[in-house]
């Protein structure tokens, strides 16, 4: 492993009874990178991350963390690692603060260092007035915030969030969002899951959508988004005949999403939008920029998960 790779996952296998969770994955995380991994409920995410902290062991696999074997060195990578889990797993009975001091023991921090972490942390996520509040009295989306402020006091080289702001209203996204860029900035190295495509889009260096245990798909999100869909998408509704035969004697990429037709524009036919909105569709004929969420559905489908 050179000293560039944080994270590095060959072959990761996870079975839980009759269940293949995490069906032989690799990937690895270089230092100083956002890293995402995406796919639909079920898909094996939150898994991967348990693997990863060793909090579940693997079936098959190898995992190195800093260099380090999950397998025996579990003690040292959790040391330098923060994790925010998905559900929220606070102490409903103690205090904000005393949630943060009662963390920091695990990780022998002196008392004053503490309570020092913890103030500045709880000031970093906007939570500075909510130190003596008990969970209970929290919002979802303040208790998402805590969770992360928690995930920071080790200091860690390594930030693992699972779904950090599921729950959030948009003010709470973009305070995180701005948060997790200037921890990048200061070099920290972030892997998340997120089922929001416009987040992983933002903040993610790289990523890899998983669906079934399998990865799908694997790249920058841009490239992503040019490799699978291309620059634009058409949506018209309703769709008639005469459209659907245009496309497919165009030879275009296209789906239906209900009842709405989606045509994918690659680079060039620069008139495409003009010709199908003028001569097939002219009710509700929509041009918009391909987006990661296209990618996603593509590449997953648009049936619901169990
Ligand atoms: N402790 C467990 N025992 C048995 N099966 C499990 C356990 N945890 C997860 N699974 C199963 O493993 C599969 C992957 O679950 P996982 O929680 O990793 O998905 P996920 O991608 O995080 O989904 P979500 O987006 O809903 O959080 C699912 O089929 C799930 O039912
Ligand atoms: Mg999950």
């Amino acid at each position: 492993m050179n000293n560039g790779c944080v994270v590095e996952a060959l072959n990761l296998y996870k079975k839980y009874a009759e269940t293949v969770a995490v069906d032989g994955i690799s990937f690895m995380v270089n230092r100083g990178e956002i890293f995402g991994i995406l796919g639909p409920n079920g898909a094996g995410k939150t898994t991967t991350i348990k693997m990863l902290y060793g909090f579940s062991p693997m079936t098959s696999g190898t995992l190195k963390i800093f260099d380090l074997d999950i397998r025996t060195d579990w003690r040292d990578i959790r040391s330098r690692t923060g994790i925010c889990h998905q559900d929220n797993n606070l102490d409903p009975d103690l205090t904000v603060k005393e949630n943060l001091h009662v963390f920091a023991g695990y990780f022998a921090l002196p008392r004053r260092d503490a309570a020092e972490r913890s103030e500045r942390l709880l000031k970093f996520i906007g939570l500075e007035q909510r130190g003596d509040s008990k969970p209970p009295e929290l919002s979802g989306g303040m208790m998402r915030r805590l969770i992360l402020a928690r995930a920071l006091l080790n200091d860690p080289e390594l930030l693992v969030l699972d779904e950090p702001t599921t729950g959030l209203d948009p003010q709470s996204r973009h305070l995180v969002w701005e948060r997790i860029g200037e921890l990048k900035k200061k070099g920290l190295t972030v892997l998340l899951t997120t089922h929001y495509m416009e987040e992983a889009a933002r903040l993610c260096d790289r990523l890899i959508i998983i669906d079934h245990g399998h990865i799908i798909a694997e790249g920058r999100p841009a490239e992503l988004v040019k490799e699978h869909v291309g620059h634009e998408v058409i949506e018209c509704s309703p769709v008639c005949e005469e459209l659907l035969t245009f496309i497919k004697q165009r030879g275009l990429e296209y789906e239906m999403s209900g009842e709405r037709l989606l045509i994918y524009r690659r680079e060039g036919d620069e008139q495409l939008f003009h010709e199908i909105s003028h001569n097939y569709c002219r009710e509700d004929c929509m041009l918009r920029t391909a987006t990661l969420e296209d990618v996603f559905l593509r590449l997953t489908g648009r049936q619901l998960r169990e």
